[in-house]
């Protein structure tokens, strides 16, 4: 049945890992000899979805699903078996053979040829209509009110995509041939059940992406202006869409191994002695406009090990610009984290903090081309700011805070290739910490730690306004538009935007960050401490915090986690935990609903309900206490590392007699 040889399927399957093909899309942890995963396929928060390295198949034991990786990309990416093979295959680099047309199934095979001719056409469809179309001034000027140069415009092949269903449907898509062609490289979407089509990008500014070779291999489409974006209330209003649209993943775009103005810069220089990986379209655009034509951009997602690899082949210093707001953060440590793996001797990334509040379109234009690189020359290499991400929110002057910075870099170092590079690193380590390399080799088999939260493909919700109206105005009258409901599903599993663009969008979602460990670690951590007890007690019995007063606590998650649920119930009446749920689900997005959940069947409350005599009350009290003592005890070993740091006949008199007097009151209070 299958237009493609089954040996050229058996010869791909060998070739990739279905490891890599899964943990591109769902992050896979090694347990055991397999890895696992929350299922991509079913509602899950403990994780069923097993991956088998051996036997290179997928299986669920909870919903059941299971397949090998060809299956995987099918029903995970939602594409037919021929695109998911094509997928895989351009992946692995191989070229999947050309069939027999006369043995074919009258389906004439895609050439990948013809689909970069396509694009190629699309792409002068739209700078055609940037100079032509009746509403070109608004793109114009938009265009001019951003500071664009038309010089600098032409360079990056910019565009106009105008309004209406089925402009370049009309234009490109003559006979049906050039139909699919359209659809197969997300320049049209297709409503299969109902055989309806129409135009993904509308009424938007185009900037083409071109691959190393030049060739356009999709497209990036921003809405113009702000205007409809933002209703008089400062509030956004659906109508537009997303500001960004991108091209999906197709036969010939794959949105992780591909850098927006790649081209451009080789184009500009023959020796690239960096690359600037910026976060947006215009950045890029904006920063070649005054000179520094080197930016590159990841296509709304985050920079990973592919995009990382592709720059590397082209320079060796890959410097990272980062926004100074805390998603700029949080999408560093990403950053950082999928650097590891790829620096090899000879190599150097370095990172870059913008201004809160700039971008690099933003900052250029105020402090100009020289200003820019002298901020450029001062970025934080890798080595200093992975030492800083790390040792965020622990006191590496104390024992324990050594022993947890050891703990998670460990592990995360030893992601380096071997190398001068990760011996030096160690060694830093190693001096940091004051343990020696044998304990630290030790630790790197500890579970590498999370250094920033998996951004979900989620779709911002403005996206369900993007199907045409039921009753769209059209120019060519044989085109009937899709249902909405339709429609929205049809566009929604094709645009998945950017993990950026969403941290931007839902702010809430980076507000609980579990920096420093897994979900899993911190899930089964929730058990645990009197403080977990505590909350628990809370949710089952919310009037208790009226008849309380907090304990005070150092600086945890836990400890905030405590305080936010405790005021929380003690400026209400009686909330139901329904009630205080979906609350939490609002503050503080779905990841801390999801934890708070979790929070609710606690071992340790179980444990103590069968003990006689259970008091719920009491039972807080107790843990209360226990909390105080250990943030007295927390307190005065830190006081006494920090003390004991110091030779002791540096210490001063009053020091000395602070110190015995800590020491002996722990040996009379443990
Ligand atoms: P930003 O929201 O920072 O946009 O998204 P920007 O580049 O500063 O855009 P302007 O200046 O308002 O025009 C950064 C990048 O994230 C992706 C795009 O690649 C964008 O350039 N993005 C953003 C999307 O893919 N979709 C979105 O809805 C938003
Ligand atoms: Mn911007």
């Amino acid at each position: 049945m299958s237009r493609i040889p089954q040996p050229f399927i058996d010869d791909l399957i060998n070739r990739i890992d279905i490891v890599d093909v899964v943990d591109k899309r769902v992050k896979l942890k090694k347990t055991g000899k397999n890895y696992s995963a929350c299922c991509p396929f079913h509602n899950e928060k403990t994780p069923s979805f097993t991956v088998s390295q051996d036997k290179q198949f997928y299986y669920c034991f909870g919903c059941g699903a299971t397949g090998n990786a060809i299956g995987f990309v099918m029903d995970f990416d939602k594409v037919s078996f021929v695109d998911s093979i094509e997928m895989l295959a351009s992946n692995a680099g191989m070229q999947v053979p050309k069939e027999d047309p006369k043995k074919s199934n009258g389906r004439p095979k895609q050439d990948f040829k013809s689909l970069y001719a396509l694009l190629d056409k699309c792409a002068t469809y739209f700078i055609d209509h940037l100079k032509e179309h009746p509403d070109r001034q608004k793109a114009i000027k938009y265009l001019k009110e951003r500071g664009l140069s038309g010089q600098i415009a032409k360079d990056f092949k910019l565009g106009y995509a105008p309004k209406g269903w089925d402009n370049l449907l009309t234009k490109l898509g003559t006979d049906a041939a050039d139909r699919k062609a359209l659809t197969t490289t997300g320049m049209v979407i297709e409503h299969e059940e109902d055989n309806k089509r129409y135009d993904r990008f509308r009424q938007r500014i185009m900037f083409p992406i071109l691959d190393i070779r030049g060739r356009t291999i999709g497209f990036g489409g921003r809405v113009l202006g702000e205007e409809n974006r933002v209703g008089p209330d400062g509030k956004k209003i659906k109508g537009s869409g997303p500001k960004y649209l991108n091209s999906p993943e197709t036969p010939v775009f794959y949105k992780g191994k591909e850098l927006y103005g790649l081209y451009q810069a080789r184009q500009a220089h023959r020796e690239l002695t960096s690359l600037l990986v910026v976060e947006g379209y215009m950045d890029v655009i904006a920063l070649a406009q005054y000179g520094i034509r080197n930016a590159v951009a990841t296509l709304g997602t985050a920079c990973g090990e592919e995009h990382l690899k592709l720059a590397f082949k082209y320079t060796n210093t890959v410097v990272f610009c980062f926004d100074g707001d805390k998603a700029g953060r949080t999408a560093a440590k990403r950053a950082l984290e999928n650097s590891l793996p790829v620096m090899v001797d000879g190599y150097q990334i370095k990172f870059l903090f913008l201004p809160e509040g700039q971008d690099p379109d933003t900052l250029i234009r105020q402090i100009g081309h020289e200003r820019f690189n002298e901020l450029i020359k001062r970025g934080t290499p890798l080595e200093e700011f992975f030492f800083s991400a790390l040792s965020e929110g622990l006191d590496i002057q104390t024992m324990s805070g050594k022993a947890r910075l050891s703990k998670l870099a460990a592990p995360l170092l030893h992601k380096l290739p071997k190398s001068v590079y990760r011996e030096l690193m160690f060694e830093l380590l190693a001096q940091r910490t004051g343990l020696n390399q044998e304990i630290l080799q030790e630790l790197i088999s500890e579970p590498a730690p999370r250094l920033a939260p998996e951004a979900k493909a989620e779709q911002p919700s403005e996206q369900y306004s993007s199907a045409p109206p039921a009753q769209a105005s059209q120019q060519n009258s044989s085109f009937t538009p899709p249902s909405t409901q339709n429609a929205f599903e049809a566009e929604a599993s094709f645009g998945a935007e950017t993990a950026s663009a969403i941290e931007r969008n839902s702010p809430q979602q980076n507000e609980i960050t579990l920096d420093q460990a897994t979900p899993t670690e911190k899930r089964n951590n929730l058990q645990q401490g009197p403080i977990d007890l505590a909350i628990a007690l809370l949710l089952e019995n919310p009037a208790l915090a009226h008849e309380t007063t907090l304990p005070d606590m150092l600086e945890s998650e836990e400890a905030q986690e405590l305080e936010q649920i405790f005021i929380y119930l003690k400026e209400r009446e009686a909330p139901s935990l329904v009630n205080i749920i979906g609350a939490w689900g609002g503050r503080f997005g779905t990841q801390a609903q999801n934890l708070l959940i979790e929070r609710v069947n606690n071992q340790l409350l179980s444990l103590a309900k069968r003990s006689k005599g259970y008091n719920d009350r009491q039972e807080l009290i107790d843990a209360f206490a226990k909390i105080t003592q250990q943030t007295q005890a927390l307190k005065r070993q830190n006081e006494i590392d920090k003390l004991k740091i110091k030779p002791p006949n540096q210490l001063s008199s009053k020091e000395r007699a602070r110190l015995i007097e800590l020491i002996t009151t722990i040996s009379t209070t443990s």
